[in-house]
């Protein structure tokens, strides 16, 4: 059913713009070797990978994700600037996560993974506070918009000067929405165009202050609340929505000096942190892959073991029941603060649906794939308030819209969302990744449900989020 190849050169795409979103991502791929070679780093070669999907009549059995990326960066941002030792377990195998680990070992920090009964441990030598030191070279987040924003937080407050930098993908995204809250504290950063990475940060004393973010960014509060950690009194972050607690749950779990109130949470700084072991629960996100490959099967029964259930990610189930999902949460425990359960799904008949406002804030790294949902569903989905998805690390709306021509689906894009009519079948096409994990699992889930095989060009982007994605897909589909 599925099968993989070295993607053929000199293919011709019809999309301008999307085909200059590909050469860009080659380019960004040729940078990024050229840039770890220069950094003294071992050339990691990542070929394109074409990946073979073909359609399944059934999706069953039990699986499990790799840990939560979000929660995986804090971890190691927090660990890093704790005091002693913290063991952290089911730390996530994406390249995201690996390139913060990276950061944190140029910063001085030392990290290793063990092996702890047969699961995979890392260990990190926390160094407190301000037990960071300058980076001899430039930092590289890759293509992690986290690893930026919020290390920039932290990176703020250090006496010294760091750069850091990312892939193309990475070098378009909006910076100055962490920008201009760190200077209102006190950092001097430096930008490209005074708005793009690489950042050059020129860290300082910080002083606290009220931040009412004006878009709705998890990242942007988190790099707050890490320079409120170190600034002088207390730090208050006004959200326009709410948005994901993972900072703020590993923060007191490692003795900040934090709360919530409603959409206000604040911190007070100058408190040390402390080690300890760490769980990390599977990403939510990425079962959300499987979620929809399940509901969109003539046959499914398949249960994700050990899944994140954080409030403020489970937006996804509470919608996708809404819409007539079977879904049961079949237990739930806790985690250093983080909740933590098994999941059962099933195929069903899916309505119509809305994705507006504050839902689409809490959906927005799932609306690719259920996007891909609205498409089968029996009255269509439509998605708004979404203009985030445009700066994500492709144009969302663009890609899924571009994927979804050659697959024959209609689709209706707006400047900030889009309106996917229901009851429509997917057909054998050439898809791409265009570099974006999130786009290369939705249409690898789009392909499962096709009328025959697919291609996704460029689909390695997956490892970006989730490196054994098309093993786990292909041991559950039939
Ligand atoms: C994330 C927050 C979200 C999300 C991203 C991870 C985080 O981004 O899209 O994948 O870990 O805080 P924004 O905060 O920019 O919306």
């Amino acid at each position: 059913m599925f099968g993989r190849g070295n993607e053929p050169g000199g293919r011709h795409y019809s999309a301008g713009g999307l085909y200059a979103a590909r050469a860009r991502y080659a380019e960004s791929r040729i940078r990024a070797v050229l840039a770890h070679v220069q950094a003294g780093g071992l050339a990691k070669l990542t070929t394109s990978m074409t990946e073979s999907v073909s359609p399944a009549r059934s999706v069953s059995g039990a699986i499990s994700v790799p840990g939560d990326k979000s929660i995986s960066h804090r971890y190691a941002m927090l660990t890093s600037i704790a005091e002693g030792e913290s063991r952290i377990l089911n730390y996530s195998t994406g390249e995201d996560c690996r390139s913060t680990l990276a950061c944190m070992s140029q910063l001085g920090i030392a990290h290793e993974f063990a092996d702890k009964d047969g699961r995979r441990e890392l260990i990190v030598h926390g160094k407190g506070t301000h037990g960071l030191q300058a980076s001899k070279n430039a930092l590289d987040a890759g293509n992690s918009g986290s690893t930026i924003r919020m290390l920039s937080g932290i990176l703020a407050a250090q006496p010294f000067t760091t750069t850091i930098f990312g892939d193309e993908s990475l070098s378009r995204r909006p910076m100055r929405r962490i920008m201009a809250p760190l200077a209102e504290m006190g950092a001097h950063i430096e930008a490209t165009n005074d708005q793009y990475a690489p950042l050059t940060i020129h860290g300082r004393a910080l002083t606290a202050i009220t931040y009412e973010p004006p878009v709705a960014s998890a990242q942007v509060k988190s790099c707050v609340l890490l320079a409120g950690l170190y600034a002088n009194g207390e730090t208050a972050v006004i959200e326009p929505v709410r948005t994901r607690d993972h900072t703020e749950i590993a923060l007191r779990e490692l003795g900040a000096d934090i709360s919530t109130e409603r959409r206000t949470v604040r911190i007070r700084g100058g408190a040390p942190l402390h080690g300890k072991p760490l769980i990390v629960p599977g990403d939510i996100s990425s079962a959300a892959f499987f979620l929809v490959a399940a509901l969109l099967a003539k046959e499914a029964n398949l249960v994700i073991a050990n899944v994140g259930l954080n409030p403020t990610r489970t937006a996804l189930l509470d919608f996708l029941k809404s819409v007539g999902a079977s879904i049961k949460i079949l237990s739930v425990e806790s985690a250093n603060g983080e909740l933590v359960g098994n999941l059962q799904v099933r195929n069903s008949r899916i309505r119509g649906g809305t994705i507006s406002g504050a839902l689409t804030a809490a959906l927005i790294d799932e609306i690719p794939v259920l996007s891909v949902l609205g498409a089968a569903s029996q009255d269509g989905f439509v998605v708004k308030d979404a203009a985030e998805l445009r700066v994500k690390e492709t144009d969302r709306i663009a890609t899924v819209a571009e994927n979804m021509k050659r697959m024959g689906i209609q689709v209706e894009v707006k400047q900030d969302g889009l309106e996917i009519p229901g009851k429509q079948t997917f057909h054998a096409a050439e898809l791409d990744s265009f570099g974006d994990h999130r786009i290369a699992m939705a249409f690898a889930v789009a392909a499962l449900a096709s009328d025959g095989p697919c291609l996704i060009h460029n689909a390695e982007a997956a490892s970006v989020s989730y490196p054994e994605f098309y093993r786990t897909l292909r041991e559950i589909a039939q």
